[in-house]
C-alpha cells in the first residue's frame, strides 16, 4: 500500500492528477453532485479527499476531509483559507484506517472517490466497510465513485442509485447507498 512519503512525493504540487482541467473529472464531479441527497445536511465526510477537488463542492453545515497525504491536506487547508465559506471545512491528515466515530463523530453523508483501490487499501475492504459503518448515521448516505475495473468494495446497504460512464479510458462506477 502506498505510504505517506510516496503520496507526499506525488503531491509535490496541488492537483497532481490534473482533475481541475480534465473534462472527465469535471463530469465525474458533476454526476456525483447531481446524485447527492436533497435537503439540508449536518455533517459530511470526504474520505481520501486529496486537496479538495470534490470536497469544496459538498453540501453540509460541516464538511470534514481526511487524507493520508500531509501535503494534500496542506493544499486543501490553503484553499479553505481563501474561501468565504472556508469555516465550513475541516481537513485532517490521517489514514482512513484510523477513522472512528470516537475521534470524529458521525456523519449524515460520506463520500469516497478514487480510494478503494489495491494500492491504497490492500485487501482490507471488509475493514473499510466496518470503519465506514461506525461513522455513518442510520439513515445516512454513502456515495462511492471509482474506476470499476479497480474497485475493491461494495457496501452492505440499500443501493438507491448507480451509474456507469466512461472515464479516462476506463468505466467509472458511481453508487449511492442509504444505511
Ligand atoms: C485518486 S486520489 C482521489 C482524491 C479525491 N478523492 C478526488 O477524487 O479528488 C486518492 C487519494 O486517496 C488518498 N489515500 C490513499 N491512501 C489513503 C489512506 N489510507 N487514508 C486516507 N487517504 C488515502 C491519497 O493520498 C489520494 O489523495
Amino acid at each position: 500500500m502506498q505510504t505517506v512519503a510516496e503520496l507526499d512525493e506525488f503531491y509535490h504540487r496541488a492537483d497532481p492528477w490534473g482533475y481541475e482541467n480534465n473534462p472527465d473529472d469535471r463530469e465525474r464531479k458533476r454526476k456525483l453532485l447531481s446524485l447527492l441527497p436533497s435537503g439540508e445536511l449536518n455533517r459530511t465526510l470526504d474520505i481520501g479527499c486529496g486537496d479538495g477537488f470534490i470536497t469544496f463542492d459538498l453540501p453540509g453545515k460541516s464538511v470534514v476531509g481526511v487524507d493520508l497525504s500531509t501535503r494534500a491536506i496542506e493544499f486543501a487547508k490553503q484553499r479553505a483559507s481563501v474561501r468565504e465559506d472556508g469555516d465550513r471545512f475541516e481537513y485532517y491528515a490521517m489514514s482512513l484506517f484510523n477513522l472512528s466515530k470516537k475521534a470524529l463523530g458521525s456523519f449524515n453523508l460520506i463520500v469516497i472517490t478514487g480510494v478503494l483501490y489495491k494500492q491504497y487499501i490492500g485487501s482490507s475492504s471488509a475493514l473499510v466497510n466496518l470503519i465506514i459503518d461506525d461513522l455513518l448515521e442510520p439513515g445516512g448516505y454513502l456515495v462511492s465513485c471509482h474506476i470499476n475495473e479497480w474497485l475493491m468494495s461494495s457496501f452492505p446497504y440499500n443501493r438507491v442509485d448507480a451509474s456507469l460512464y466512461n472515464y479516462r479510458g476506463y468505466t467509472h462506477k458511481l453508487e449511492v447507498y442509504k444505511k
